[in-house]
């Protein structure tokens, strides 16, 4: 229950003092990337989770061992986290790392390596649902007390982990500069499987039908909400309080629709059409 209440502050960026120090955070921004290394690289609540256990499946050809006796934090640790010295392992397969820094902490690192790269994005809207439903139920970040004052600082990039719009941008900047494979929550959700098989041809990893279809099978939503091992049931109620919100919520595109009046809604595309003018990455807001 250490340091719950702590604030950490890297390059104008707040991230929770729980899960960060100057130490672990010096200690990412020094950290010398090796050739196999795989690292996800996401903005919170855009489908970390579910692409470390894709990866995980991928890398054991779909044997389900591992996803379902190891937790995902020692999968594929946080690059920036206190435990990640201690945790990363040196093993048979390539290391799975997972990072939420921005791209002008990282990004130096990674383009001077040999490391592959993978972008994980989701439509903001539904990131901002979904990260106010974190911060509910996250002892170690701080309270809201409605969704309309969380989405104010969320549009205004001051919440922990800085602006979405600048992560997302930044490191899309990033795609010709090192072994990069950009890639959607959405995409994951309209077509788990084609998305499956396009990670294993950048990853250098085919696999046989039958694998695919047990990788696609595990990372459903239904089977993947209830393993132990990436739903943080297994974190302590005063670190991450499921009574208040699930981890694991709802996992569908649009949710956002449900939650936005429409002056938000309006409020929001205004300022995504500001901060993105100039990227031309398109998000989908619907599977309508
Ligand atoms: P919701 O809160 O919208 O349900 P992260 O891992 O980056 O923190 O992202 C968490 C979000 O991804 C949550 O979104 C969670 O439900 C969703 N998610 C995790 N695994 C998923 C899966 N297999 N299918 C769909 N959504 C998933």
């Amino acid at each position: 229950m250490e340091r719950m209440s702590v604030t950490e502050v890297c390059a104008g960026i707040q991230l929770p003092g729980h899960l960060h120090t100057p130490e672990s955070l010096q200690y990412a921004q020094d950290f010398h990337f090796k050739e196999g290394d795989v690292v996800i690289v996401t903005y919170p609540k855009s489908g970390t989770t579910w692409m470390q256990e894709i990866l995980t499946l991928i890398y054991s050809q779909g044997d389900t061992e591992i996803a379902m006796t190891v937790p995902n934090w020692e999968r594929a640790p946080w690059l920036e986290h206190i435990y990640f010295k201690d945790t990363l392992k040196e093993g048979e397969g390539p290391r799975i790392i997972t990072t939420h820094l921005p791209s002008n902490i990282l990004a130096p690192a990674l383009q001077n390596s040999k490391a592959k790269v993978i972008y994980v994005a989701r439509n903001p809207k539904d990131v901002a649902v979904s990260f106010y439903y974190f911060h509910k139920m996250a002892k170690f970040l701080p309270d809201f007390n409605t969704f309309s004052e969380f989405l104010d600082v969320f549009l205004e990039g001051k919440v922990h982990y800085g602006s979405w719009f600048d992560h997302v941008k930044g490191w899309y900047r990033q795609k010709n500069n090192m072994d990069f494979f950009y890639i959607t929550y959405e995409d994951l959700q309209k077509d788990l499987r084609r998305s499956i098989k396009k990670l294993c041809g950048f990853l250098g990893c085919p696999m046989y039908t039958e694998e695919v279809d047990k990788v696609e099978c595990h990372c459903r939503f239904p089977e993947m909400s209830q393993n132990v091992m990436v739903n943080y049931m297994l974190i302590p109620k005063e670190i991450m309080n499921h009574d208040q919100s699930k981890f694991m919520r709802k996992g569908i595109v649009g949710d956002w629709k449900q939650h936005m009046t429409p002056e938000q809604s309006d409020a929001f595309d205004k300022t995504f059409q500001e901060k993105m003018s100039g990227c031309n990455l398109q998000f989908l807001w619907n599977l309508d």
